[in-house]
């Protein structure tokens, strides 16, 4: 069985991460969260930070193009990262990485794609499609990463029935939950894999 050396990139409030730490730190998984980077300083850093997990703040803001993929890519390989989780990324992942880590970076999104995805298709907007769509399913996809957004092969997804009186926040929240098992599951399933 393998074990992976993962960094996550995060956007927001690392729901999401935190259940991946906890399932290494309860060795639910092997893998272990060695790096976390995130666009900017963003709440999700905190529980990573605790836990002595090295974190980094990346952004075309702050840094020419050059040195922000030599940034990344430096951290990357200071770490032995062989998994990338975009764990709640709202950005895009550079593309010299998408080719570097390829079939080696897995994506979260909170809809059943190749439905509710796309540029812009993130959080809360996509709850709201699903509801106005007035779809019978929602529910996580984890698919693996290419270079275009939410079009990666998928790996896992978990499909949750829609209530009468469904709004996108409940429906946010009851997908969420599933999001947390199967993040866990799909690095369970690579690990096996392997
Ligand atoms: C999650 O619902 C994730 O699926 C979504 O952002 C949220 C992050 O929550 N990602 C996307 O919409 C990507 N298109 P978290 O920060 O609590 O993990």
């Amino acid at each position: 069985m393998k074990s992976f050396n993962i960094a996550a990139y995060i956007s927001g409030s690392g729901s999401n991460l935190k259940s991946v730490i906890e399932s290494s730190l309860s060795g639910k998984i092997a893998s272990k969260v060695k790096l976390v980077i995130a666009n900017k300083e963003v709440s999700g850093l905190d529980y990573p930070r605790t836990c002595g997990i090295e974190t980094a703040v990346v952004s075309r803001k702050l840094h020419s193009r050059e040195e922000f993929i030599k940034i990344q890519t430096g951290l990357l390989d200071k770490h032995n990262i062989d998994l990338i989780i975009l764990a709640g990324f709202l950005k895009k992942l550079p593309v010299e990485i998408v080719r570097e880590y390829e079939g080696k970076i897995l994506n979260i999104h909170p809809a059943l794609l190749p439905k509710f995805g796309g540029k812009g298709m993130h959080g809360m907007i996509v709850h709201k499609a699903v509801i106005e769509a007035k779809e019978e399913f929602s529910g996580p996809t984890v698919h693996f990463v290419d270079e275009i957004y939410d079009n990666g092969k998928i790996l896992l997804q978990k499909k949750i029935k829609i209530n009468e009186n469904e709004t996108p926040g409940s429906l946010q929240k009851r997908v969420l939950e599933k999001e947390h098992e199967i993040l866990t599951e799909a690095i369970k399933l690579l690990e096996g894999n392997e």
